[in-house]
């Protein structure tokens, strides 16, 4: 029997941990197909030479939808790890692959039940026997729970499969199996939160004048805008989800005040500018949207410092705040409001260069932001175009 040693096994305890760190790492900004990760880690933990040999083939089956079980093989290529071009299609009621898919953990030699390994092929199925286009010698297979099911098989391994590669490949699919139910979990979750969000960013907006898809394009417009200005997938992905909360705390609003034609009274206009503390205070203190509630307080402030609530200046106020402050005001324009008609994209574009009585561009706006905006103006106009 050839056991694996122990530089061999914590070589391959290394690889598998790498895999896991890598996939661990990435889990939040996709979501892994469980055949990906799978072959992923075949490729770093059974790809080690020292428990392959020219001869080793790998198969990864799913059970994606009713009835078939597909399989990838891949092969040995020097120190490399290549995918036959030829895939392996079965019925799922097959006898073969019920055996696989039921039979949770397999450990096979051929001359531990056959007179030969001509006569050890027998056992498999035709489809199988014909993409590998090598006799086979011996075999661990593994089922894979969760959801899509299936199994690996790693055949051929150097003179005999062990019971230590049994423990590897059962290891192996154990961990990915792990971090694939995470990650669909994770991204349910995700897609929760998401919904709860929009949802409360759209019940706010009930209450205001801006309905249809305003808060829809400040996403949007803010996203353009962070990563116009270069920021990391990270804050744009954070951006393009808490932009929409902005003036979730109009709710709080009379609508008498909200909807007035004309401009607002000095009374008026100080319940108005409460607004962004009533939006911090919905959004509360939750570490995930921390942003919105940034973005909530911040995004009345003027880049000289003659905004509210905080009258903070410059590189104070949040960035995220002072994109939104541009991506709102941008569509604030170019909408219909009850103090005033909708502008084109070219008015608009002249009041973001000169002003106008409302907005004074080089005094309200993060200079860095409007240089950005004259860059990707004509994406802005194609959001509004898209979604207004
Ligand atoms: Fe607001
Ligand atoms: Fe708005």
């Amino acid at each position: 029997m050839n056991f694996g040693c122990p530089e061999t096994s914590l070589q391959q305890m290394h690889d598998l941990l790498q895999v896991v760190d890598t996939a661990l790492k990435e889990i939040s900004s996709r979501q892994y197909a469980g055949g990906e990760l799978y072959v992923d880690a075949l490729q770093k933990v059974l790809g080690n030479r020292k428990r392959r040999g020219p001869d080793s083939i790998f198969i990864v089956f799913e059970i994606p939808g009713k009835d078939a079980v597909k399989g990838r093989v891949f092969f040995m290529n020097g120190d490399g790890f290549v995918e036959h071009s030829g895939s392996i299609t079965m019925l799922e009621s097959s006898a073969y692959a019920i055996n696989l898919i039921n039979g949770d953990i397999e450990l096979s030699n051929w001359c531990d039940s056959c007179e030969s390994i001509a006569h050890y092929q027998g056992k498999f199925h035709p489809a199988v026997k014909k993409v590998l286009a090598r006799p086979i010698s011996n075999f661990v297979s593994k089922k894979i729970s969760g959801e899509p099911r299936g199994a690996i098989i790693a055949f051929n391994y150097p003179d005999e499969a062990t019971t230590y590669d049994a423990d590897v490949l059962n290891s192996l699919s154990v961990v990915i199996g792990s971090v694939v139910t995470l990650s669909t979990e994770m991204h349910e979750t995700e897609s929760a939160f998401n919904y709860t969000i929009e949802a409360l960013a759209r019940s706010c907006e009930a209450a205001d004048e801006e309905t249809g898809n305003h808060i829809v394009r400040v996403n949007r417009y803010s996203e353009l805008l962070a990563k116009a200005i270069g920021m990391g997938g990270q804050f744009v992905r954070a951006i393009a989800s808490s932009a929409q909360m902005h003036d979730v705390g109009k709710v709080h609003i009379p609508s008498f005040i909200i909807r007035k034609e004309g401009s607002l009274t000095d009374e008026e206009m100080t319940i108005m500018k409460q607004h962004p503390h009533f939006g911090a205070k919905i959004i509360g203190d939750a570490p995930r949207l921390s942003m919105a509630r940034e973005i909530a307080l911040s995004h009345h402030e003027n880049w000289d410092g003659s905004g509210y609530p905080g009258a903070v200046k410059r590189e104070d106020i949040p960035l995220s705040g002072r994109i939104v402050k541009v991506a709102d005001i941008y569509d604030a324009l170019r909408s219909k409001r009850s103090y005033k008609p909708a502008l084109s994209h070219e008015q608009v574009l002249a009041i973001f260069r000169s002003g106008d009585d409302r907005v004074c561009p080089t005094e309200h706006f993060d200079p860095a932001l409007l240089r950005a905006f004259f860059k990707i103006e004509h994406k802005m106009a194609g959001i509004y175009a898209d979604l207004g």
